[in-house]
């Protein structure tokens, strides 16, 4: 689609009635800064509007009967337009809303948004949100650059190692991502065609399965029985899979991660011990800001209940420093929870604007050299967490699955259960199995083993994880 085509079919146009101070005008501006990525301009009109926006004020005595009669007016275009098969979204915020909030809507049942003056920046998640619920799509004009959406878009085969997606799309609108408007609504495949794609790819060799998805852990997709099933129990059911000897899955949110998928953790042994779990920043200020709807404390916590039940469970997140508004408190708040947690790996990022998203248009945005100073000090911590990481498994005996043949003849590469590159060199014969390996010695980004049974001068056999004891 060309810029012009799309510019012209995303087309919106968004009222804004401005009541009281200078705060609400100002506001008011900034609405339609975040609204403008989703297709909105601003209009005089009301009839013309497919979005009308009250800001209110309730310095003035009767404030809120003013607004329920302004809205009362509106209610009839909104009607009028509704004939002409045109929506109208309507939408109060400022302290009215703040003051009487769910209230409203109890009482305009045709408003289809209240929101406060601390959140105007969620705006273009609540219209987003709104024109779902009625069935609408919202279209954008993205510059699509894929560098953050990394996750592959169809299943495919890989070997003994298979990609399945169950879930795509996203609800949880952080403020600095695209991902849920370029990937639209959270959706979740049925159990029933999952379970069929691994069967099938048990059939061509799999032995390990990732399942995938932006927001996996919110997965909700129908099961065998008719009822939704969530994460938790669809790894508990693709568990009982003959030939089936690894389950992974990502990428999470913390708020998902539910009971039932932390004790699967405790209980399904063919489930690896190794999650990645993004936080993205350390202060609750930040992460409040980013949208992302729980705090560090409560994020800590999931990951003691997740060592609680698998002791030996690995972590990775992602990480953005230098969000807008990000002082040196808050960064050091994030440091704080990477000594707290201590990762086996993770991905850390400057951030960086991306259109459309409410982030992008802070007036509060960090210099770039703060930025840079900030990646290096977070990296130089979590470089050494990794390489401590490695070097703990020095003398340990794990399963690995080798996958790929390394650099040098004879040299092969595989995956222990916390996702570390493994490499043997005295072998031919092993690929795509997964075999004992003692790790003789540890690097930044990968580890060096020797097979059991050939310190052993046995004849190497390749093993079934035992299903009653961690591997
Ligand atoms: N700036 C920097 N990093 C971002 N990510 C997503 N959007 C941005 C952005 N605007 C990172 C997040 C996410 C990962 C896939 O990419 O850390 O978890
Ligand atoms: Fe983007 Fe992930 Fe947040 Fe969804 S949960 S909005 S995909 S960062």
């Amino acid at each position: 689609m060309s810029a012009m085509q799309s510019e012209k079919q995303s087309e919106k146009k968004v009222f804004i009635k401005t009541y009281g101070c200078q705060m609400n005008v100002y506001d008011s501006v900034r609405m339609t800064d975040v609204l403008a990525p989703l297709g909105y301009s601003a209009t005089e009109s009301v009839d013309d509007a497919d979005l009308v926006i009250l800001n209110t004020c309730h310095i003035r005595e009767k404030a809120a009967e003013k607004v329920y009669s302004e809205l009362g007016r509106i209610r009839m275009q909104k009607e009028k337009r509704a004939k002409s098969g045109k929506p109208m979204m309507i939408g109060v915020a400022g302290c009215v809303a703040q003051a009487e909030g769910e209230e409203m809507i109890a009482r305009a049942p045709y408003i289809d948004m209240v929101f406060g003056p601390q959140s105007y920046h969620l705006l273009p998640e609540m219209v987003t949100k709104s024109v779902r619920a009625q069935g609408g799509v919202v279209e954008l004009d993205f510059p699509q650059e894929q560098k953050f959406d990394f996750l592959p878009e169809q299943t495919h085969a890989h070997g003994i190692s298979a990609f399945i997606s169950v879930q795509e799309g996203c609800d949880k609108f952080c403020t600095f991502c695209v991902v849920p408007y370029t990937r639209g609504a959270e959706y979740s495949r049925s159990v029933d065609a999952i379970v069929k794609e691994v069967k099938q790819q048990l059939a061509h060799g799999a032995v390990e399965v990732t399942l995938l998805g932006q927001n996996v852990n919110a997965y909700h997709g129908v099961g065998l029985d008719g009822k939704e099933w969530s994460l938790g129990r669809l790894i508990r059911h693709l568990a009982e899979l003959d030939g089936l000897k690894r389950i992974r899955y990502t990428t999470s949110h913390p708020r998902d991660m539910d009971e039932e998928l932390i004790s699967a953790h405790g209980e399904v042994d063919i489930l690896m011990p190794y999650l990645h779990l993004p936080i993205q920043a350390g202060s609750d200020k930040v992460l409040k800001a980013m949208n992302r709807k729980h705090t560090a404390a409560e994020y800590i916590r999931i990951i003691e209940r997740l060592r609680t039940v698998r002791p030996d469970m690995a972590f990775s997140g992602d990480f953005i420093v230098g969000f807008p508004g990000e002082s040196d408190q808050d960064f050091e708040a994030t440091l704080r929870v990477v000594e707290t947690v201590n990762y086996a790996q993770a991905y850390s990022f400057k951030y960086s604007p991306r259109p459309g998203t409410p982030a992008s248009t802070s007036t509060h945005q960090v210099d770039e050299a703060v930025k840079s100073d900030r990646l290096a000090q977070l990296q130089a911590l979590l470089n050494q967490q990794q390489l401590a990481f490695n070097r703990a498994k020095v003398g340990q005996v794990m399963p690995v699955l080798f996958e790929r043949d390394g650099r040098y003849e004879g040299q092969l590469i595989g995956k222990s259960p916390y996702m570390q590159s493994v490499y043997i060199n005295q072998s031919t014969h092993l690929m795509n199995q997964l075999v004992l390996v003692m790790i003789t010695q540890a690097f930044d980004n990968s580890l060096q083993g020797e097979l059991v049974d050939a310190m052993n001068a046995q004849t190497p056999q390749t093993i079934q994880p035992a299903r009653s004891a961690h591997v």
